[in-house]
């Protein structure tokens, strides 16, 4: 085991709304289970959060709501703290970004790289709200997408197909503040030149050969398409502000929220040592020190979030090392585990529509270990993955009930019936019960070996694994038989049986640590260093740690306590409840919509301003998924005198093989835009339904036929 000190993080939840399954399973659980390890094995680990509480997202809140953002971010600071704690996220520091510490911290970074001449500064016009006052940046401005028509993107992005945009991009912008139209104004900003960070950002890459290939993906086709410079403040009066001593006037300027948030890593871990007395022990988890100690970096992330923490904030650490030549050197993440997607049900998890299964809800219902394992063992790891409360009901009954649960009170119900309640010494044990033994020793390998390698969901099933070959063992060497026939043997089994539920105990911890802590104090085995973060006293883990579980830890004669339920089974009826309040609720949210059922008939306008649109009968010979922009799908038509490539942002609506081989309604004459790497040759009509639904605009004509 490497003794580097261990910095681990988990994404920054923005302090607007509450949190879900969908948040937890992205990065919260997965960083504990990965933490929770490495404390058992004995690492010199810190594990920091807090809330991200600047950004368009939360002022715009604030103005919604008519209060004020300071309102909005202690109020749902302080849910989220509770929910992650009812979670049982064993956080070393849970902070927040509007702290003193922080202010201080990403001002401090953002000067020294600002006078090493590592931004450059820029004067360009922007969209500003005549009304409001002020420069419309993000989602402070809503329009239609040049991309594919949806009426509510924002000037970053379009939510309805995915496009990466700038507010200039918007047809018909408006002001999300008060609904101006805006002016074009001029401003100045200060810009990382990512372009130019490019050779290094790939040459440092080029070593991470181990990340997980969903990650390096996304990381590669950013490359390819070339960095851009990317503005790194902002026109607003909500954020860190630019600090004074910049060249240029900082005045009204704040920093972006994507420059400041992940810097939150750094101020939290100060804020953290700060605790402890010591305010250069942050140092430790994140430079190199004079002894060629070098930490370790890990980031837990949802894919939305990998560009930030794979390029841009390795460039702003890159950056920071360049113009600090003569401090310690900053790391950059070793590894950036990010999580792809968790659908609910079958469908995309939504907020606005009430799709959401939310922490505290959920909390209220089942025992917080029944839903880490739901989730645990549904973990998106490799692709997006679905959560659903048959399953999850199915795998907790099926696996931790019957396998983990069953097995242990077996063997403790032997013990206490046959064996006087303790632990009775094991003499010539047969070969079933050396190979159940050497089983500990494999079991503890594998299940750490996959736990080093960020595969936690493996992880989990492995641990389970060791109960289940358990359960098999108790069913061939037979103690209720044994018992009468050979004495010795049934002691043995029941010695065997009992180490086994000591090693579970401790594979399993990560996982279920109420469910384990209840198991050692039935087995009543003492010494576990624990998986929490550690008192300020003993940073230096003692006492049983995880490789231990390799070996037999239950003493002869030991006595065992009484034998008690682990885990209770989830009702049928149970299930039926919790489906039923996502129906309701998401009935509840498109009700208003049935009201006005149709959409307004859109201003009159002249033959002469229809007859440029050429349109065109076009066969989809071929259609996937966009490789960069999952919301988008790529099509192949055929318009009889050419073939287009064409990009819709239907992804949501429409599986690829759904259109293939009908004939459509194509603007032909668009002019051709590139979407994250692909040129879109036109555009595929559609026809919405009230609820929603798209249905291709299909036609009898053949390819290439004119439609008037
Ligand atoms: N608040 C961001 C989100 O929810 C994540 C910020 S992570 C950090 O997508 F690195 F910026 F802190
Ligand atoms: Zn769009």
């Amino acid at each position: 085991m490497a003794d580097r000190p261990l910095l681990v993080t988990s994404a920054l939840p923005y302090a607007n709304g509450p949190l879900h399954l969908g948040h937890l399973a992205g990065a919260y659980l997965p960083a504990d289970l990965f933490v929770r390890y490495a404390r058992l094995a004995g690492r010199d680990v810190v594990f920091v959060c807090g809330s991200d509480e600047h950004g368009a997202a939360i002022t715009i809140r604030a103005h919604k709501e008519g209060t004020t953002p300071q309102a909005i971010v202690d109020r749902y600071h302080a849910e989220l703290e509770h929910a992650l704690d009812g979670f049982g996220i064993s956080f070393d520091i849970y902070g927040r970004t509007s702290s003193e510490t922080h202010r201080e911290t990403s001002q401090d970074l953002f000067l020294a790289v600002e006078r090493a001449g590592g931004f450059t500064r820029k004067t360009s016009t922007q969209l500003y709200d005549p009304e409001a006052g002020l420069f419309l940046a993000d989602r402070y401005v809503t329009g239609t997408c040049p991309v594919c028509g949806y009426e509510h993107a924002y000037g970053d992005q379009c939510e309805n197909c995915g496009s990466a945009l700038s507010p200039d991009d918007l047809i018909e912008p408006r002001s999300t503040l008060t609904g101006a139209e805006p002016e074009r104004r001029e401003t100045t900003h200060w810009y990382l030149p990512l372009g130019d960070l490019q050779p290094k950002l790939e040459e440092w890459l080029a070593t991470k050969t181990d990340w997980k290939p969903n990650v390096l993906g996304q990381v590669r086709s950013w490359l390819q398409d070339g960095l851009q410079e990317r503005a790194m403040t902002r026109d607003l009066d909500w954020g860190v502000p630019v600090p004074e001593g910049v060249d240029g006037d900082p005045e009204g300027k704040v920093l972006y929220v994507w420059f400041d948030a992940p810097i939150g890593y750094i101020s939290f871990t100060r804020e953290w040592a700060r605790q402890r007395g010591d305010d250069d022990l942050w140092r430790r988890y994140w430079q190199v020190g004079e002894d060629g100690t070098t930490p370790e970096l890990v980031h837990f992330i949802g894919k939305d979030n990998i560009v930030f923490h794979c390029l841009i904030f390795p460039a702003v650490l890159m950056a920071q090392n360049e113009a600090q030549p003569d401090l310690p050197r900053f790391v950059l993440p070793e590894n950036v585990p990010a999580n792809e997607f968790l659908n609910l049900e079958g469908q995309k998890l939504s907020t606005s529509r009430g799709w959401a299964v939310w922490a505290e809800e959920a909390l209220a219902d089942f025992p917080v270990d029944l839903l880490r394992y739901g989730l645990a063992v549904g973990l998106p790891e490799t692709k997006d993955a679905d959560f659903s409360w048959a399953e999850f009901q199915a795998r907790v009954n099926g696996e931790l009930a019957d396998v983990v649960g069953n097995f242990v009170n077996r063997a403790l119900t032997f013990c206490a019936r046959f064996t006087d309640g303790q632990v009775p010494a094991l003499v010539e044990p047969n070969e079933k019960d050396q190979q159940m033994l050497a089983a500990l020793e494999t079991a503890t390998a594998t299940v750490g070996a996959a736990y080093e390698r960020y595969r936690l969901r493996e992880a989990v099933q492995e641990a389970v694994g060791l109960a289940r070959l358990g359960n098999q063992y108790l069913q061939e060497t037979e103690p209720w038989k044994t018992r009468k026939t050979d004495e010795q043997a049934m002691r043995n089994t029941v010695h065997v049986a009992l180490q086994v539920c000591a090693s579970l105990s401790i594979l399993m911890e990560p996982v279920v640590p109420d469910a384990m802590a209840s198991l050692r104090a039935m087995l009543q085995l003492d010494g576990l260093r624990s998986s929490e973060p550690p008192a300020d006293s003993d940073r230096q883990p003692t006492g049983l740690g995880w490789s231990d579980a390799a070996t037999p830890l239950l003493q002869t004669n030991h006595a065992i306590g009484e034998p008690g339920i682990l885990f209770r089974k989830i009702e049928d009826e149970e299930v039926e409840a919790q489906r039923q309040r996502l129906a309701d609720r998401a009935a509840a949210v498109e009700t208003p919509e049935e009201e006005e059922p149709y959409a307004d008939l859109a201003e009159t306008i002249t033959f002469d301003q229809f007859t440029p649109l050429d349109l065109r009968a076009g066969r989809i010979v071929a259609a996937d998924v966009h490789p960069k922009a999952d919301k988008l799908l790529r099509f192949d038509v055929d318009l009889g005198f050419e073939t287009r490539q064409i990009l819709s942002g239907v992804r949501e609506h429409l599986a690829p093989d759904d259109l293939v081989g009908q004939t459509v309604v194509v603007v032909a004459n668009l002019a051709p835009r590139t979407i994250r790497g692909l040129e879109s040759q036109g555009m595929i009509l559609f026809a919405e339904n009230r609820d929603g639904a798209l249905m291709p605009v299909t036609t009898s004509g053949e390819p290439g036929a004119l439609v008037k």
